[in-house]
């Protein structure tokens, strides 16, 4: 049976600034999650890209003096280039000012409007242009005469006639989703857990301060005051609210408003990745304004957390903004990847330091996994003239491999062995890694192929078979198959954190490149098999010399 197709989406990207480490971060989950489930055999739709329109980026183009398309244009261009620096496999890239987003969001609107969803008012109130977010007034704070956002954005007094959603009607329909059981095809699941408890909570205090269905919780989807953005049909002197626009990025790149397009079949998405401070906007309005036009919510939205750097809050005027590009070049792109995912649970904020990077670096990639890789095809060039050895096993291989979860192919085993329960693992570590990265817990994931990895260098070290060459050939050839073995499973399951030195590995081990996915771990190499000079795969950085 086909396994199911997969759809999973970044934020677009604000571009009234360039890209910084917080927005590489949440593509690069959503591009592990993506490269994963191809590698299984799944149907992947990966979507990034850019968030256009709005006061804020209006703005933005003005202060740099350039009219706001030409201005978009090049800033989009600098998130188009990120996704190559950083090795996103995304399958489109969209941008909001695209005639077919335009279309959608008009289509999107029509529906809203004819099934009653939307209406005429005015609207009096606080907006924060930086966040693109209206506020109430309980949520704000005064300092120096100015009031700020719970976000520390600056807001605004707006008075002026808008459309409304009438969100009010909905907000118990999305308590009740996200309370569904798992596994309920209407189930609208927010984690981690915490997120969805203070969503729920947010939505409860509403309903308590206003009672349901009051005008008071409907959204505000309209603005008059600028002209930079999608006009609402049959209301030019309106553009739609921003986030209404972006937020249906998600449903044009699938087709809409064309639900035979082929990739509707993705819709509705599988795993939104978003940062904490938007989960508002991902896990109420946007299933809000879906399910009010009659169309599925998405399954999961994943809220992660911030990253601080060197202990200090990023921010543009503490000049502290990390730039993903430069950390590429200075590091290394899978050193960077590695760390990113590997250094902070995912859902947690986390802090972002050189030194934690260089150490994980030296000692995870580089000592671990990269000497481990190093010694036992430099052995297997010298000692077994740079061809793949076979790998019988005896009863006092088993007894270390077994404990350390080391993976064995099939012609491991002599005939007359009968299969080891080892052997089912070679197939088994794909699933364990699985079962994290269906949790979006990258960190735990990388913790089970770091684990084996270390085994793997202790079993080395026991079997020693620099040492073997003289005394028990055939036994140095066994412990370096099985060696071998295990670095292709490793290999394998990391290729969607470090694509690029996994598959520089895979080469040094002499894995075709059509027998690199999940299945393929089925199928042992033949003995024999040549194998090319090996080469380090990490370069070790010292801070100090730095
Ligand atoms: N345009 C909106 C999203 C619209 S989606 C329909 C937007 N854009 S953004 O460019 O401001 O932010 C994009 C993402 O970057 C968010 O998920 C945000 O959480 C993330 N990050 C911004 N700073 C961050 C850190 N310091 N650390 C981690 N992620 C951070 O919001």
């Amino acid at each position: 049976m086909a396994k199911p197709a997969i759809y999973t989406t970044t934020p677009i990207y604000y571009v009234n600034d360039k890209p910084h480490i917080g927005h590489a971060y949440t593509s690069l989950a959503a591009d592990v999650l993506a490269r994963f489930k191809r590698l299984d055999g799944h149907e992947v739709f990966f979507l990034t890209g850019t968030d256009e329109h709005g006061q804020k980026v209006e703005k933005a183009a003005q202060d740099a003096g350039e009219d706001p398309q030409a201005f978009t244009d090049r800033v989009s261009q600098a998130f188009r280039d990120l996704t190559a620096v950083m090795g996103f496999s995304n399958d489109d890239f969209i941008r909001t000012t695209e005639p077919r987003h335009k279309a959608a969001c008009v289509a999107l609107w029509k529906v809203l409007a004819e099934r009653g969803e939307i209406y005429l008012g005015d609207y009096e109130g606080w907006y924060a242009v930086r966040d693109e977010a209206f506020y109430g007034p309980d949520e704000l704070t005064e300092r120096d005469g100015v009031k700020y956002a719970p976000s520390g954005a600056p807001v605004e007094w707006v008075r002026e006639p808008s459309y409304f959603f009438r969100l009010s009607k909905w907000l118990k329909v999305l308590l009740e989703r996200y309370d569904l059981p798992e596994g309920h095809p209407d189930r609208i699941e927010i984690l981690p857990e915490s997120r969805r408890n203070e969503v729920r909570a947010f939505i409860q205090q509403g309903l308590k301060d206003f009672g349901e269905g009051s005008p008071k919780l409907d959204l505000s989807v309209s603005r008059t005051s600028f002209t930079w953005g999608v006009k609402v049909p049959g209301d030019e002197a309106h553009v739609m609210y921003v986030w209404l626009d972006a937020l249906a990025n998600y449903i044009t790149a699938a087709g809409f408003p064309d639900t035979t397009a082929p990739r509707w079949r993705f819709w509705p998405a599988d795993v939104q990745f978003v940062g904490k401070d938007i989960v508002r906007f991902h896990t109420i309005y946007w299933p809000a304004f879906l399910l009010a036009a009659g169309l599925p919510a998405p399954r999961r939205v994943f809220a992660h957390g911030w990253w601080t750097n060197e202990g200090q809050k990023i921010s543009k005027s503490l000049g502290n903004v990390i730039d993903p590009v430069a950390l590429v070049e200075e590091f290394g792109l899978d050193a960077v990847r590695y760390f990113l995912l590997r250094e902070v649970p995912f859902g947690q904020d986390g802090d972002f330091s050189r030194k934690a990077l260089v150490n994980r670096l030296n000692g995870e990639l580089a000592d671990a996994l990269g000497n481990l890789a190093n010694r036992v095809l430099s052995l297997i060039q010298r000692n077994c003239e740079g061809r793949l050895p076979s790998g019988d096993v005896d009863a006092s291989d088993r007894q270390l491999l077994s404990p350390m979860g080391l993976i064995l192919g099939s012609n491991s085993l002599t005939p007359s062995d009968p299969p080891h329960p080892l052997v089912g693992q070679l197939a088994n570590l794909p699933a364990r890694v699985a079962v994290e990265l269906d949790a979006q817990q990258f960190h735990s994931a990388l913790e089970v192929v770091f684990g084996l990895v270390r085994d793997a260098n202790a079993y080395i070290t026991q079997r020693a078979p620099w040492a073997l060459k003289k005394t028990d050939p055939v036994r140095m050839a066994a412990v370096l198959r099985h060696l071998h073995t295990a670095l292709r499973a490793y290999a394998t399951v990391l290729q969607p954190f470090m694509p690029e030195t996994m598959s520089a590995l895979l080469d040094q081990l002499g894995v075709p490149t059509d027998a690199r996915d999940f299945a393929a771990l089925a199928t042992p190499l033949a003995d024999g098999t040549p194998l090319p000079p090996p080469a380090p795969l990490f370069r070790k950085i010292d801070l100090a010399a730095a």
